[in-house]
């Protein structure tokens, strides 16, 4: 679960209808997920009037407490975890007057029974008790034994519409998933049953619908005639943090790939529903997944790359712990905490196509982005869908400079949420709260979407387990991940396209001060590079010109006579001499660390600081200040 309130997130807009009245039962009340999220996302719907007047949550958990105290403990917990600016008092106090608790353990018959009682009581004589939502706001292991004891108690048989929330993991393999289904739905209709994925309550996710749907532009050059391969990157820069018993029994591939990536792959490429109906987004995005070829055993090596991090440093420079060292985490763990993966899609519109996935924690950045790179012959097109943190989307394409000659630049088209849309702070689960509580399973997934992922990522899953890594760990935290990731897509031809922010530059000296304009351009205009412990990165008296920054490591500066000059760490940069005083480069610089590096090609240097003389003074009197 995600632990830092999202941008956006659903809270809708004032015009939207008020949800259908009806009684949400938490099972799991008094656990992390309800104080984090769907406390907060139901205080955000009662603040924009989304909440019907004949309302109630019934929480039900093991730890004894009244309701009073319940409600004592929402009100305490609410006011660290609302994602509001301000507080409204009143529409707290007409939410909390809605919050009803009953203790039970979730293996006792007799606790449904007064789970029963109490639903009826609150519910009673109202239109709520046409409509019952059951929310598993519990760890996996307890989903049967709560789904048997529901059914035994009557909830399945409930009058009027009735609906089982499931939260993630469902499951842990393909295996357990079908089980899963299985008890679920001897039990439930499928249309009873809301099986969630957060990133689905993202606006930005969401939006890739709406694109695909109503900007007719790009739909005919959406297929592999004219889309060179798509990259879903999900990057973190935190590591497994409290969550090692759980993070470690799951790994990366279960946590992000087999569910969030795979949702946004569905999104992105299947075919475009006929409408909106839910039906018909369903069945589009499960038919995309069953297209998905399964990566084959004998496959994996070469499709699939694997990492787990050691010690290292995070952006902000401070130390970080590798993860088998992590609370929790065995210290010879095979787990691994990054993987990328090539795809294929076997049907007419992206058959030869790769679709690469890639996320994993203690990375350099944090970001989720959907890259489309066009096809061309020279400088191609990319369209970015860019889900979090920054929010938009963005085409990337030639322009001509400024000027009297015909000189071309790589330019940025945005659309910028924060710009656009005065949408308040969510937690993304009130579209999920409020899809559920009016019957609309749009943004919930499918028992054959479910089976289909798994059956995709399955082989990944048993080749990595039946042989350890032999190289764990194998990045370095706050690094940009394994070398081999980066080979993944070099043996294609291609490279991964990371998206850096301004930030990245204004933590180096040369940039500090540099105007917004000239950090935008500079931005998608460098590359990442990564260099060993020990690679020479620039020869004395070569007259390469490529300027370099240093995102992490430390490299030297080695003199005419082998002595060492100078040394550099993160933030600071080299290369600039030779460029910005047009002379063969004047020391070699080895990387006495592993390097993360960013380059920039003299050519695009030179011409992009063409236009700011300010800034090009800055950074020769900076060079100056060196020699
Ligand atoms: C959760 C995973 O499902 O998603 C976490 O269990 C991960 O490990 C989180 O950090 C990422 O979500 P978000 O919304 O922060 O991208």
């Amino acid at each position: 679960m995600r632990d830092e309130p999202e941008p956006g997130g659903g809270t809708g807009p004032a015009e939207s209808a008020v949800a259908a009245p009806g009684v949400l039962v938490i099972l799991g009340a008094s656990g992390d997920l309800t104080k984090r999220l769907l406390m907060p996302a139901l205080y955000n719907l009662a603040c924009d009037g989304l909440l019907p007047e004949v309302f109630a949550v019934v929480g039900m958990a093991r730890r004894e407490m009244t309701t009073a105290e319940f409600r004592e403990q929402q009100r305490r917990d609410i006011r660290g975890f609302s994602t509001r600016k301000s507080f409204d008092d009143d529409r707290w106090r007409w939410l909390e007057s809605r919050l009803h608790y009953l203790a039970g353990d979730f293996a006792d018959p007799a606790a449904y029974a007064r789970l029963q009682e109490l639903v009826r009581d609150v519910a009673a004589g109202t239109p709520a008790a046409d409509n019952t939502l059951l929310y598993l706001a519990i760890s996996p292991e307890f989903f049967a034994v709560v789904n048997e004891q529901l059914d035994a108690a009557g909830f399945t048989r409930l009058p009027g519409a009735k609906r089982i929330i499931v939260e993630k993991p469902f499951g842990k393999d393909l295996a357990s998933a079908v089980a899963l289904n299985r008890s679920l739905l001897a039990r439930w209709r499928e249309d009873e049953i809301y099986r969630i994925d957060h990133y689905l309550g993202k606006e930005t996710v969401q939006n890739l619908l709406a694109f695909r749907l109503a900007n007719g532009m790009f739909a005919p050059l959406w297929n592999a005639a004219h889309i060179d391969h798509i990259q879903i990157s999900a990057t973190e820069t935190v590591g497994v943090e409290s969550r090692g018993e759980y993070y470690d029994k799951t790994g990366v591939v279960r946590d992000m790939l087999q569910n969030h990536l795979l949702q946004m792959l569905a999104y992105v490429c299947m075919e475009p529903p006929a409408s909106l109906d839910p039906g018909a987004v369903r069945e589009a995005k499960s038919r995309l997944l069953e297209s998905v070829r399964p990566i084959s055993p004998a496959d994996v090596d070469h499709c699939c790359v694997r990492g787990q991090y050691g010690p290292g440093t995070r952006a902000d420079g401070t130390a970080a712990v590798g993860y088998r060292a992590e609370p929790h985490v065995d210290p010879r763990s095979n787990t691994p905490t990054f993987a990328a993966v090539r795809l294929h899609i076997d049907n007419d519109r992206w058959s030869g196509m790769p679709v690469y996935l890639r996320s994993g924690k203690a990375l350099w950045k944090r970001g989720t982005e959907i890259v489309v790179q066009f096809k061309s012959a020279g400088e191609p097109n990319l369209l970015i869908f860019h889900i979090q943190p920054f929010q938009g989307v963005e085409i990337r394409m030639q322009a001509k400079r400024p000027g009297p000659t015909f000189q071309m630049q790589r330019a940025g088209m945005r659309f910028d949420y924060a710009e656009t849309f005065e949408a308040s702070r969510g937690t993304g689960y009130e579209v999920l709260l409020y899809s559920a509580m009016n019957g609309d399973p749009t943004l919930f997934s499918r028992t054959d979407f479910v089976e289909s992922s798994w059956r995709i990522m399955q082989p990944v899953l048993d080749a990595w387990q039946a042989t350890p890594a032999a190289d764990f760990p194998n990045y370095v935290a706050g690094s940009w991940g394994p070398r081999a990731a980066s080979g993944l897509l070099a043996r294609d031809g291609r490279r991964w396209h990371e998206c850096l922010g301004r930030d990245v530059l204004v933590r180096s000296e040369f940039f500090a001060s540099a105007p917004p304009v000239l950090l935008n351009t500079l931005v998608m205009a460098f590359r990442p590079l990564a260099v060993d412990a020990g690679a020479t990165v620039v020869e004395r008296g070569d007259t390469s010109a490529e300027f370099y920054v240093i995102c992490r490591g430390e490299a030297e500066a080695i003199g005419a006579t082998g002595e060492r000059v100078g040394v550099m760490r993160s933030g600071e940069c080299f290369g600039e001499m030779a460029l910005l005083l047009n002379r063969p480069r004047s020391a070699t610089v080895r990387a006495v660390t592993p390097c993360d590096l960013l380059v920039l090609d003299g050519e695009d240097f030179r011409r992009i600081l063409a236009d700011y003389p300010q800034a090009e003074a800055d950074l020769l009197a900076i060079a100056s200040q060196r020699l």
